[in-house]
């Protein structure tokens, strides 16, 4: 049994995200959707509130083999306590390369079991990213082509109490 694991940020998750859960969970027996702290950029919904709405996104797209988990410690400890064999991600141009290359490589480094493997993102979304999603929020955009639709109201609402 081939378990892999997503990790990021998906602050909020998109549909970038959940096209690579889809086609992810179709290559491997099981897909750990891992909610991770990136240093390098402030959240605007907590753990918990990812969580909640990738869950929300894996029942009602129906993903049977994915489960999702949150860590705020290393990816490479939460891949090596998982036994898993495989992390994924991914690339939506040649701009993401670097710095999914570094941390291939910074992974691989401290812990030479650890795949990474990369699907190249669809080509309607290879410029989505939640950073613009939240950018259009913030500013009172409709953000409906990028999130699902369940999750809009949640999304918006966030940037409206900004606003306030
Ligand atoms: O969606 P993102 O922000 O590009 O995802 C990056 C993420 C969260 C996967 C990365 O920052 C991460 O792995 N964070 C956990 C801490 C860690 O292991 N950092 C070292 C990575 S080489």
């Amino acid at each position: 049994m081939k378990t892999a694991i997503y990790p990021g940020s998906f602050d909020p998750v998109t549909y970038g995200h959940i096209e690579i859960i889809s086609r992810a969970a179709k290559l491997f027996d099981r897909l750990i959707v891992l909610v991770s702290v990136n240093m390098l950029k402030p959240a605007s919904f907590t753990v918990e509130e990812r969580k909640k709405m990738l869950t929300e996104t894996v029942a009602r797209e129906g993903f049977a083999n994915v489960e999702v988990d949150s860590s705020d410690g290393l990816l490479i400890d939460y891949f090596n306590k998982s036994k898993a064999d495989v992390i994924v991600r991914g690339l939506r141009a040649i701009s993401d390369f670097e710095y999914e290359f570094q941390m291939a490589q910074t992974n691989r480094r401290l812990c030479y079991k650890a795949e990474t493997i990369f699907l190249a993102s669809k080509t309607e979304y290879t410029y989505l990213s939640s950073s613009m999603v939240k950018q259009i929020a913030a500013f009172g955009g409709d953000i409906s082509d990028f999130v699902p639709e369940y999750l809009l109201g949640r999304i918006t609402e966030r940037f409206n109490k900004r606003k306030d």
